[in-house]
């Protein structure tokens, strides 16, 4: 199959003024509803990673479930969800961040993954970067070896890749939207 990243691009919908004016929302869901683009998007994924010696994937509530578990299951691996909070139901640790305006926080499950365990953490897009790094630092604190975080979108301009990047995490997104 021919991986071209701009057959992904080219299946992102740009909304105007969603959630609020003056945003251009990045829309996934006409590339998840297309088998040939869903396929190639994973397969861009499993390429990289089929040879890093990954345990574990862990993917961010909530469009991160839809990528980041097909990726575990095409690389045989097991999945975990980094949630929002109040969703799961075992012992959690929580990690909180900063939005535009006020803080979310998400949670993972306290035996989520083992100390040593090689993890690719897995979302859809990256803006400001607040809730990749969230996912990233519960992940350490379980002393998870994160291997790199990866999305499908970036927003350059937001300065979230830099910031992950900067905290000594490799990113890697499949497309750039300015
Ligand atoms: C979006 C997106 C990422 C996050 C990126 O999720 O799916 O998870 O924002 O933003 P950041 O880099 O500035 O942290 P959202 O909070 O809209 O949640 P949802 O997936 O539940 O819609
Ligand atoms: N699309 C999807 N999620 C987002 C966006 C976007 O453009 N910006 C911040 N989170």
């Amino acid at each position: 199959m021919f991986l071209d990243p701009n057959y992904i691009r080219n299946r992102i919908r740009t909304v105007p003024d969603w959630p609020e004016p003056g945003v251009l929302f990045r829309d996934i869901t006409p590339l998840l509803q297309d088998p040939r683009s869903f396929r190639v998007l994973i397969e861009l994924f499993v390429y990289r990673y089929m040879n890093q010696r990954l345990d574990l994937v862990a993917g961010i509530d909530a469009r991160g479930f839809i990528v980041g578990s097909v990726i575990a299951h095409e690389l045989n691996l097991g999945f975990v969800p980094v949630r929002k909070k109040g969703k799961l139901p075992f012992d959690t640790i929580v990690e909180q961040y900063q939005l535009e305006y006020g803080s979310a926080s998400v949670e993972m499950h306290a035996d989520a993954v083992r100390p040593g365990q090689r993890v690719l953490l897995v979302d859809d897009l990256v803006a400001t970067g607040g809730t990749m790094l969230a996912g990233m630092k519960l992940l350490q604190r379980l002393g998870a070896n994160v291997v790199e975080a990866a999305a499908v979108i970036e927003l350059p301009r937001l300065g979230g890749a830099q910031a992950i990047r900067e905290q000594g995490l490799n990113l890697y997104t499949v497309c750039q939207f300015e």
